[in-house]
């Protein structure tokens, strides 16, 4: 058996959506992106979304419309995709690591009010695996220290805080359309937001920092032709032919978001009785998007049990090192053991193949040959 950790989910529906623009007018720029946009934001509960080109860009753009530049702080937890930090250093700023709380994975939000200073800016809670940050401490800690709050939910479109959609509480709420996430769109992301500035700035800063909007226009006498650039901006446009893909994959979000539910389940039922293996956190305030299936092993077995599991075709990965142990941010000056818990959550953890279409068949299969990997291992 030859299994991913993820795949995306593309059906004969999303193909003729995609079709159908190849051979349309516009295959960027056109009616597909305000589409995808709308549906985006009605599903999030949100005033508005923009899309970009990656997850990347959107936080990038998200990051330079909070203002965030040369010498700012912005502080986010140190287990994350490298694409968080990575984005506060295109603006000349400083990521802050925060360690997590074992319990949820997710941004230990003492260790964060420890980290505030007079230069941070923001501050930036990943959704760990699908599951969301603890969004109401987080928000009363950026309100006391006037931070803008911006949530990376790359991994968690679909999931819900305290009963409202992800995408209603932070200022600001990035999502990755990356193949393995919970739509796709190839790859792409977006920025939902409710606020009017955030949303105007975000919107020309995705295309070269110039606008056509006659009400923002500097000399209003020229014809319609003109257009003013008032920003330093990006190319980081979607084209219409991934927004025609995303509108699509949106009509099935329930679905795909009910699958990976279901699997999350039985991973839960399959997985109990073995011993040695810790199960993903799961919270009484949030319902996860089930993004990553992230069990945890002895950190002296890991990679044992991970070569192992490789060896019988199944897709395991590991999701994160810590940010600042990569050997880029080591030359920054960035030192290991800033973060226990952390190190100690990534030496152990093993993300196993979770997927809508993954079948009960598979799922026995992931847990049969890891109950065995583990007792290989042990002995
Ligand atoms: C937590 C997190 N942030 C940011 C990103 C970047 O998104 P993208 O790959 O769409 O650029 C990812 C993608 O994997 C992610 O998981």
């Amino acid at each position: 058996m030859k299994l991913p950790y993820s795949r995306q989910t593309i059906g004969e529906d999303d193909i003729r959506e995609v079709i159908r623009t190849l051979k349309s007018p516009f295959i960027t720029q056109g009616p597909k992106i305000a589409e995808f946009e709308k549906a985006l934001a009605r599903f999030c509960r949100a005033k508005y979304a923009v899309v970009f080109s990656s997850g990347t860009a959107a936080l990038h753009s998200a990051y330079a419309a909070a203002g965030i530049g040369e010498g700012d702080e912005v502080i986010m937890p140190a287990l994350t995709f490298a694409a968080t930090a990575n984005a506060a250093l295109y603006l000349g700023a400083t990521p802050v690591f925060v360690d997590i709380d074992k319990s949820t994975a997710n941004m230990d939000m003492r260790d964060a009010k420890k980290k505030i200073t007079k230069h941070t800016k923001a501050i930036v809670p990943v959704d760990y695996a699908g599951l969301p940050a603890d969004l109401t401490v987080c928000r009363a800690l950026a309100k006391k220290h006037k931070l803008i709050l911006i949530e990376d939910g790359a991994q968690s479109l679909g999931a819900i805080y305290k009963g409202k959609p992800v995408g209603t509480q932070a200022d600001m709420t990035m999502f990755s359309f990356h193949p393995v996430k919970t739509i796709t769109t190839g790859e792409g992301g977006a920025v939902v937001t409710n606020s009017k500035k955030f949303y105007d700035y975000l919107l020309m800063y995705r295309t070269h920092g110039m606008t056509k909007d006659p009400r923002k226009l500097t000399d209003t006498t020229k014809a319609a032709w003109h257009q003013e650039m008032h920003m330093l901006g990006n190319n980081y446009r979607m084209t219409d032919i991934q927004a025609a893909l995303g509108v699509s994959q949106m009509k099935k979000i329930r679905t795909f978001l009910a699958k990976r539910h279901a699997a999350a389940r039985r991973y839960f039922s399959l997985l109990k009785h073995i011993e040695g293996l810790t199960l993903p956190p799961r919270s009484s305030l949030a319902s996860s998007a089930w993004h990553l299936f992230v069990v945890r092993v002895d950190k002296t077995v890991r990679d044992m049990v991970f070569e192992t599991l490789r060896a019988k075709g199944i897709g395991v990965q590991v999701h994160y090192l810590p940010v600042y142990t990569h050997p880029y941010y080591k030359s920054l000056g960035y030192r290991g053991t800033q973060c226990p818990t952390t190190e100690e959550f990534s030496a152990s953890a093993l993300s196993i193949p979770l997927f809508p279409n993954i079948t009960y068949r598979e799922q026995s299969y992931v847990a049969t040959e890891l109950e065995k990997a583990l007792r290989k291992a042990r002995f």
